[in-house]
């Protein structure tokens, strides 16, 4: 009756310990915002990538927005990205005035690098790089191309922490890269995010990228601190889904999830203006202290959740290769899977089972531009101009690899794939 469900976007990290954490910060407001565990969450990132600096922020997108800034990158500009992603990764672009130029995908669901000399014109100033579901890009061939061109490269880390490509670590490859804790990430604080600067990727930059670490604090420093209102939210939600989580298969659990988003208590990840391009108030802003206290809990176990979602990986590649109608993820050694993404013809209506039967699968990103309700008109995405990724976005289904899952859960999401002939 109190069995967990199987959900892939409920708080998959939330575990006892980060419900404790967050119950701790709950009664000290007044370290919510200024205070050490920033800087520990700092060290760790400079430390674990061996850059100079590492600053904070409230999240991906604001971390983003802020390398955009410091590389000058603004009005007139152009920035490539691929399709196949999230509208919160074009946003930024858009908010410095530069133009979001999106590249069609490869196999590994990442930016086609053999596309990109095409795209690549006076006005192009950066290219960022998506680690799609933690498996690598093709990355070197992408550092090659930004180096002849001597355009900035931002590596997007937001789906992997701790991958890495030819044994050498996701996000030292270019000249930034930047990193998400959102509550479905690799590790999570609800909210928040991490930039860090390079500055051996090239040498005719390298001078440049020294200087733009200095730079970055220098915003980062200039920025406000969310509202206590607001990090109460991030607060509530662990907790909130301590409660949920064991009711949620008897309706109770959703119906508490509910009436807590109506009353505005639990934070939504996307608003409703970014879906036209718009800028929250919101973005960007300083990492409060309590969600860095929240990240320093996750980060400990960073090593283990990597492990675990490459076992399941594992799995499921052990027990699906025999599907002839579906399409596996590509294979990478230094992968880590945040969610093994299968391609299936019949993706929605095996959605839609799993709902009947409980489980809550991912749909990540089964709009070229993620989530549903973004207007590409106002995003600039053409449709039609990238097959692949339109292509495999009708087909993707994610099988999730949180660290919660049991292998009774791994066999049920199995049994669940219908047909094994095409
Ligand atoms: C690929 C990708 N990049 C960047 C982001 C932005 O991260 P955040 O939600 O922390 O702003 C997201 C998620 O929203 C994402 O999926």
């Amino acid at each position: 009756m109190f069995e967990f469900p199987i959900a892939i976007g409920l708080s998959p990290n939330t575990q006892t310990d980060d419900i404790w954490q967050a119950l701790n910060a709950l009664f000290m407001p007044w370290s919510w915002k200024e205070g050490s565990s920033v800087e520990k969450a700092e060290k760790w990132f400079k430390d674990y990538f061996g850059v100079s600096d590492a600053v904070s922020f409230n999240s991906g997108r604001s971390a983003l927005y802020a390398l955009l800034k410091i590389f000058n990158i603004g009005r007139g500009d152009e920035v490539i990205l691929q399709a196949f992603t999230c509208v919160a990764v074009p946003d930024p672009v858009i908010w410095t005035g530069a133009k979001p130029i999106f590249v069609d995908i490869e196999e590994t669901l990442n930016i086609d690098p053999g596309l990109l000399e095409k795209h690549i014109n006076k006005k192009t100033k950066a290219i960022i790089v998506q680690h799609t579901f933690g498996i690598p890009a093709k990355i070197e061939m992408i550092a090659k191309i930004a180096q002849k061109y001597n355009l900035i490269l931002i590596e997007d880390c937001a789906h992997c922490i701790g991958a890495t490509y030819k044994d050498k670590k996701i996000g030292t490859f270019g000249d930034a890269a930047f990193f998400s804790f959102g509550r479905d990430k690799v590790i999570s604080s609800v909210f928040g995010g991490m930039a860090i600067i390079n500055g051996k990727f090239n040498p005719s930059t390298s001078l440049r990228t020294r200087m733009e670490n200095g730079k970055l604090r220098e915003f980062q420093q200039k920025l406000n601190y969310p509202s206590y209102f607001w990090i109460l939210q991030q607060l509530l939600h662990p907790i909130a889904f301590a409660i949920i989580l064991p009711l949620y298969n008897i309706y109770l659990g959703k119906l508490i999830l509910f009436l807590l988003q109506k009353l505005n208590l639990l934070s939504f990840p996307l608003f409703p203006e970014e879906k036209l391009g718009n800028k929250p108030d919101i973005f960007p802003l300083k990492y409060p202290n309590a969600l860095a206290q929240l990240v320093l809990v996750q980060l400990e176990k960073l090593d283990k959740y990597n492990l675990f979602r490459r076992e399941t990986a594992a799995y499921y590649f052990r027990q699906l290769k025999e599907f002839p109608n579906i399409q596996l993820p590509a294979r990478g050694k230094g992968a880590i899977y945040l969610r093994f993404n299968i391609l299936i013809k019949n993706a929605e209506e095996l959605l839609k089972i799993a709902r009947k039967k409980g489980l809550v699968l991912g749909n990540w990103y089964k709009n070229i531009i993620d989530p549903r309700g973004v207007l590409y008109g106002k995003i600039g995405y053409k449709k039609g101009s990238c097959p692949s990724a339109e292509k495999t976005a009708g087909l993707s289904v994610n099988l999730p690899t949180y660290p919660r899952l049991t292998m009774i859960d791994l066999k049920r999401i199995v049994d669940l794939i219908p047909v094994r002939h095409s």
